[in-house]
């Protein structure tokens, strides 16, 4: 392994697959990555093409088929139960809806001390101190502490995905998942939210994991974004560059489907054809073929393989690698 001080996350060759009637749904199949701390990589591409897996698979909250995580240059995969509990302190994730990720019977500071007391940070009957630092992690997430002893019924999309913010935040973690954080809060409170966890990021040095169906979502948080198509990786660039030449096919369709505000601007909307296909028992080739506009005999018959086009700028397309379009 490649030894780079600040990198803290290095995922190779990753794959998650499920065993379904039909087959074997190839979920994630061979991702590769590297993050930095204090960065945020932004994972976007189409609901059901494998972001949520990928993310879990991380944490191990799915076991991986195969692969390596490598988490401050420790090997992930391999740990213990003893050890994984312990990694868990570093490594935490935020679901996109917390209603369904927070107990309904438990308090705000019952799901905030949660986390405290699975690891032995405090011990039960230290309350005041317990609830000393529920009241700090509150502040952090811009939760009034009159909220203490609320259930999540009685607080609104915003407020219940700060608790989910705060109970990632309780073990001081370096890196956080952040499966679609606001996909299901409303476009006002969504802002509120990002801020929030971009001021965090900037205060306590975070390193995130950013998944999103939504692509002025993860231009706003991305240093480095990956696009996903049926469970692999279709292109890896910085944000700017990524948004500014995009290479792949699919990513071209993707960015093209934002609106843009600016009426000066032409849409130069490309249409994808065709409809998903299935992630289950996939072929060799391009899995983008079907919907894709510049799709030849070739892309369905040839193994993908991902390369670095520009400095940073990786793609699988291999009409782009043979420089045809
Ligand atoms: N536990 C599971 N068993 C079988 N298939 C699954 C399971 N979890 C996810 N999948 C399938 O894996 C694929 C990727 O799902 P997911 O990771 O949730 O995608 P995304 O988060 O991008 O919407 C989908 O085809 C989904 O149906
Ligand atoms: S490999 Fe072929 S089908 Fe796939 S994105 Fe490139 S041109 Fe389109
Ligand atoms: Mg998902």
């Amino acid at each position: 392994m490649e030894n780079n001080t600040s990198e803290i996350l290095r995922v190779s060759h990753l794959k998650k697959y499920f065993p379904v009637p039909a087959g074997m749904l190839h979920a994630v199949d061979d991702i590769s990555f590297a993050i930095d701390n204090g960065k945020t990589l932004g994972v976007v591409g189409e609901s059901g093409c494998g972001k949520s897996t990928m993310g879990r698979a991380i944490l191990r909250l799915h076991e991986p088929t195969s692969g390596e995580v490598y988490f401050q240059g420790k090997d992930v995969l391999s740990l213990d139960k003893k050890g994984m509990k312990e990694l868990r302190r570093d490594m935490q994730i935020v679901f996109q809806d917390p209603y369904a990720s927070l107990n309904p019977r438990m308090t705000v500071s019952e799901a905030i001390a949660a986390p405290l007391l699975v690891q032995k940070i405090y011990n039960r009957k230290n309350k005041a101190d317990i609830e000393k630092r529920v009241k700090e992690i509150m502040n952090m997430v811009g939760l009034a502490n009159r909220l203490i002893n609320t259930y999540p019924h009685e607080l609104d999309g915003g407020r219940r995905q700060r608790i989910g913010i705060a109970r990632a935040l309780a073990l001081n973690p370096k890196f956080i998942v952040c499966d679609e954080p606001v996909s299901a809060l409303d476009v006002s409170i969504q802002a509120q939210i990002l801020n929030l966890m971009a001021d965090l990021q900037e205060d306590l040095g975070l390193t995130y994991l950013f998944i999103t169906h939504d692509l002025s979502v993860v231009k706003y948080v991305s240093d480095d974004i990956l696009v996903m198509y049926l469970g692999q990786m279709v292109e890896k660039a910085p944000s700017d560059k990524l948004f500014k030449k995009p290479m792949h096919p699919y990513t071209q369709a993707l960015l093209s489907a934002i609106p843009i505000p600016d009426p000066d601007l032409p849409m130069n909307r490309i249409t994808m054809k065709g409809e998903l296909s299935s992630p289950i028992n996939p072929g060799i080739g391009c899995r983008f073929a079907k919907r894709c506009p510049y799709a030849a005999d070739s892309c369905s018959q040839q193994e993908m393989v991902l390369t670095e086009e520009e400095p940073g700028h990786f793609v699988t397309c291999q009409r782009v690698q043979r420089g045809e379009i």
